[in-house]
């Protein structure tokens, strides 16, 4: 065990939570803990407790503590957050200086809650907006007066940024996110197959045959659902197109934030867009044909970027080491 002070770049994220030291990712787990209702007290976290989601008595509840990238849930962030960070390597000797993120637009009230989260595991804290983050964690140029585009598909958020000089110039979070996404295709499931399916079914569904856009080679894939009426078991047969028709409004609504965040960008930054294209991150840009179907909405090229579940944790790791340039944009606690 080193016997120094870490540094951790923190993305605490809806759906999951990632570490980095340096450049190296030393935590990734689900950002859910498991809770003796009784005791208040948790008892799993991470995957172990994700795994419980759905299958336990009512003496344990399997809790996400933040919704749309917001805490809910302090007590168990706190436990959770100190678990992970004993995880990432370190002693309760030596606390961590830590670069947390929240999504773009969070309120002071919101941002000051996750900062008293981080306070309670580490010595130091920064706090550091996500779509920065991201850019950083990308290496896109941020540094320059010209513009970038970056837009984060979380699990409760979506969110687009037009980014120059370190800093966010333009940008709009959603409260909606891969999560919208699952539930549009439980909406679609029930209303064209009279059949109920659960949160995790209609995510492997997107995850293993879905699309934004109609592919060339479609998949299908069988599920265990519950008849509408009946209440009894009932298998579904589901394939891509029915994965890409229930993905046109979540995606519609998609567009139409870019579109608000385009529309308030000036000029000069919209061209210098068009040139480098936009950058998609989080684990809804791993979405088949997301990229393309984005490029078609909004004329602009948009790509995939090489390290979408990580980038927004690799970016606020490098934050801590970029202290003297980012004093807008990494603020400390
Ligand atoms: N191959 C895939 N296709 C489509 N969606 C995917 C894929 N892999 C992961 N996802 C989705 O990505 C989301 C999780 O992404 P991520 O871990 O970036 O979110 P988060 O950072 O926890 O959330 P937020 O940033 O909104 O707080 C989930 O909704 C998940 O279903
Ligand atoms: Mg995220």
């Amino acid at each position: 065990m080193a016997l120094f002070s870490r540094e951790y770049g923190f993305d605490f994220g809806t759906m999951n939570s990632v570490i980095v030291e340096g450049s190296q990712v030393v935590v990734m787990e689900p950002t859910v803990g498991a809770v003796v209702v009784s005791e208040n007290k948790m008892v799993e976290w991470g995957q172990a407790a994700r795994d419980m989601l759905g299958r336990v008595s009512d003496s344990i509840e399997v809790v996400r503590p933040l919704q749309h990238g917001v805490l809910a849930e302090f007590h168990v962030a706190e436990q959770l957050v100190q678990e992970m960070v004993r995880k990432a390597g370190t002693s309760r000797l030596f606390p961590p200086r830590i670069a947390i993120t929240a999504p773009y637009g969070v309120t002071s009230v919101e941002r000051r809650a996750v900062e008293e989260v981080a306070l309670t595991a580490s010595r130091e804290v920064y706090f550091i907006t996500q779509p920065v983050a991201a850019a950083l964690g990308i290496d896109l140029p941020i540094g320059t007066p010209s513009g970038n585009m970056v837009i984060s598909l979380g699990g409760g958020t979506n969110q687009a940024a037009v980014l120059a000089m370190w800093d966010v110039v333009t940008g709009m979070t959603a409260k909606t996110g891969g999560l919208s996404f699952d539930e549009a295709i439980i909406s679609y499931v029930r209303k064209k197959f009279g059949v109920i399916i659960g949160q995790p079914t209609a995510e492997k569904l997107k995850i293993s045959i879905g699309a934004a856009i109609s592919e060339d080679e479609t998949k299908s894939m069988e599920v265990q659902g519950q008849d509408q009426v009946s209440g009894l078991p009932k298998p579904v047969l589901i394939t891509t197109e029915d994965i890409v028709d229930a993905l046109e409004q979540p995606l519609n609504d998609l567009v139409t934030l870019v579109r608000h965040v385009l529309e308030k960008t000036p000029p000069e930054l919209i061209s210098d867009i068009i040139d480098r294209g936009v950058a998609l991150c989080g684990g809804g840009a791993l979405l088949t044909g997301i990229d393309k179907y984005l490029t078609k909405a909004l004329g602009i090229p948009a790509y995939l970027v090489d390290n979408p579940m990580t980038c927004t944790a690799e970016g606020a790791a490098k934050a801590l080491t970029m202290r003297n340039v980012l004093k807008r944009s990494l603020i400390k606690v």
